[in-house]
């Protein structure tokens, strides 16, 4: 496995190249991250995090919830989209105005203008929670890319290739950084090392990640 060496904190602004359309964005939202956390805990308020079950029945380590009009979603009949969250029967929440403007904004800056995200799921992790690689793919279309925001906890993010066994890159995403891949790279695998503990300022032992799509 091909290692990025990343670790420690790198500068605020640096971008740091997974792939020619696939960019981590350093600190990008440092400057918004206490309004976002805000934010994070007023959407789950309204629509708890919960862990989904896949279709084969297994219990998806990560804690998911979403805002915006469609939320992503999965259970034994399936992974998909919904208006309406399942544990609550209502519209998931709106999507606070800083969620968008920031990924608009990260999604514009890794070149790719003009991103208007109608989603964005919501994912908690613990101590030793892990995300096994995946592709992202059940949006309607694939043109648009994936904004991915990382909050408290530092973790290794894993970004591989078309194939599943294709060799990742270990990059290190650390509070603030926000990953953007979309383009010829939209489909690669990724996923998420079992998280250390090293607990991160207001957020303790916990890393939140947002990520954005563009999914009806
Ligand atoms: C994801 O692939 O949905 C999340 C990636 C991350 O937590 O950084
Ligand atoms: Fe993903």
């Amino acid at each position: 496995m091909a290692t990025l060496d990343l670790f420690g904190s790198p500068a605020e602004g640096a971008r740091d190249w997974l792939a020619p359309q696939a960019v981590v964005l350093r600190g990008r939202a440092l400057s918004c991250a206490d309004e976002l956390l805000d934010a994070v805990a007023a959407v789950i308020a309204q629509a708890p995090l919960r862990q989904m079950v896949t279709p084969g029945g297994l219990t998806i380590a990560v804690a998911s919830t979403n805002c915006g009009v469609l939320g992503w979603t999965s259970d034994r009949r399936g992974y998909r989209y919904s208006r309406e969250d399942p544990v609550t029967g209502r519209r998931w929440p709106a999507m606070p105005a800083c969620f968008a403007q920031l990924a608009r904004q990260a999604a514009a800056d890794a070149g790719f203008p003009g991103f208007e995200p109608d989603a964005c799921l919501v994912n908690q992790y613990l101590p030793g929670t892990r995300l096994s690689l995946h592709q992202d793919k059940n949006e309607r279309d694939f043109g648009a890319p994936i904004v991915s925001v990382s909050l408290g906890m530092a973790a290794v993010f894993l970004f591989g290739g078309h194939e599943r066994a294709d060799r990742a890159f270990k990059v290190n995403l650390h509070h603030g950084d926000v990953a953007v891949w979309g383009g010829a790279d939209r489909l690669r695998y990724h996923g998420v090392m079992p998280l250390e503990d090293a607990p991160y300022a207001q957020l303790g032992s916990r890393r939140i990640n947002l990520t954005f799509r563009k999914a009806g």
